[in-house]
């Protein structure tokens, strides 16, 4: 890959289209799980064909409340980052890093912080949830941050979920006030909404590490049955022979993602009360390992090799960084805060 192509959003050789980039982020907390796997990560590995990639482990956004434990992030940015390599990201094409790594985010963040009103962050849906539990002047800033991830890359889309709309526009927002006060430096980031499907956890919750309702890719074959036995199914079919309902089953959901004609092979003999709910779980786990399968044992080729894994995330972080000061020179110089010489 050409750095300096990638800087200019230029083609590269050979390649007639203008790439675009991409900026994604993620929480480092720990391995993951199928609902990451099918609602964030697959669509990132089919993004880095097209996009110049950066995917960002956001450790300084997990310490808003992880900051008594800061010690646990290390791990679990290893964890997190053998889950996107074992996934299919590829270390050549999307820049995989750490935060904390690039030390422009704080810069950038800190100037996007005066160009924001307190209110504005305050009326914010995901500070409102929060700030019960996490008041620090560090939450607040959460969103100013994230913009801070998005704009030192120059990104133009932001593939994340509808959950973080608001996140976005605001990023948006941000950059366009930078460039009206000054120059324009800045791409205004839009989100980039895929459709994903809905993966529920055993409880019939959203699926998530912090309801112990998941799936966890790290799981093993005997786990991952165990865990898809457990699940919530519908409680008006308790015998095999009672008819069930599907569409209002999280089992069934996970059979739409991993067995092949499921809405012919598994819905209408679980409305006739044909298949019952063992059968139907065991199909279900037996499809599933099978699917994760390639990326188990990838995980565990890369659990073998650690430094390879560090090694990939200290090369992200110079290609982030490289890219990061290009525009933190741009933002300097349209703010006439370069004070080296008369250099414009
Ligand atoms: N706030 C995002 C989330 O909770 C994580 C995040 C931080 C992010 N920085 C980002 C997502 C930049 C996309 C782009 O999911």
């Amino acid at each position: 890959m050409n750095d300096k192509n990638e800087a200019d959003n230029v083609s590269a050789p050979g390649d007639a289209r203008k790439k675009q980039t991409i900026l994604s982020g993620m929480q480092p907390t720990g391995s993951l799980h199928v609902g990451n796997l099918e609602g964030a990560l697959r669509n990132w590995v089919r993004l880095q064909d097209e996009y110049w990639m950066y995917c960002c482990l956001v450790d300084w956004h997990a310490l808003t409340a992880e900051y008594k434990d800061p010690h646990v992030l290390k791990d679990n940015i290893f964890q997190m980052a053998v889950d996107f390599l074992a996934a299919g990201l590829d270390p050549e094409r999307c820049a995989i890093f750490v935060q904390s790594e690039v030390k422009e985010h704080a810069e950038l963040h800190l100037i996007f912080s005066m160009l924001i009103t307190v209110p504005t962050l305050t009326r914010l849906p995901t500070y409102l949830e929060k700030k019960q539990q996490l008041d620090s002047y560090g939450f607040l800033g959460y969103p100013v941050l994230q913009a801070a991830d998005i704009c030192l890359y120059n990104a133009h889309k932001v593939p994340v979920g509808k959950d973080q709309e608001k996140h976005i526009w605001l990023a948006n927002d941000l950059a366009s006030r930078f460039n009206s006060l000054y120059r324009k430096v800045f791409n205004e980031p839009v989100g980039l909404f895929t459709e994903t499907p809905l993966i529920l956890g055993a409880d019939n919750r959203k699926m998530s590490k912090s309801y112990n309702n998941h799936l966890p890719l790290d799981f093993t074959e005997k786990q991952t049955l165990k865990r898809i036995k457990s699940y919530y199914t519908d409680p008006e079919k308790v015998h095999q022979g009672d008819p069930g309902h599907p569409e209002g089953c999280p089992v069934f959901l996970l059979h739409q993602v991993y067995t092949a004609g499921a809405s012919e092979e598994i819905a209408p003999p679980c409305r006739s009360g044909e298949l019952g709910c063992v059968d139907c779980k065991t199909r279900l786990s037996d499809n599933l390992n099978a699917a994760l399968r390639p990326i188990r044992d990838r995980r565990a080729q890369l659990l073998a090799q650690p430094d390879y894994v560090w090694d990939v995330l200290s090369a992200g972080a110079d290609r982030a960084r490289q890219r990061a000061r290009q525009v933190m020179d741009k933002v300097r110089s349209a703010m006439k805060m370069n004070y080296r010489g008369n250099k414009k």
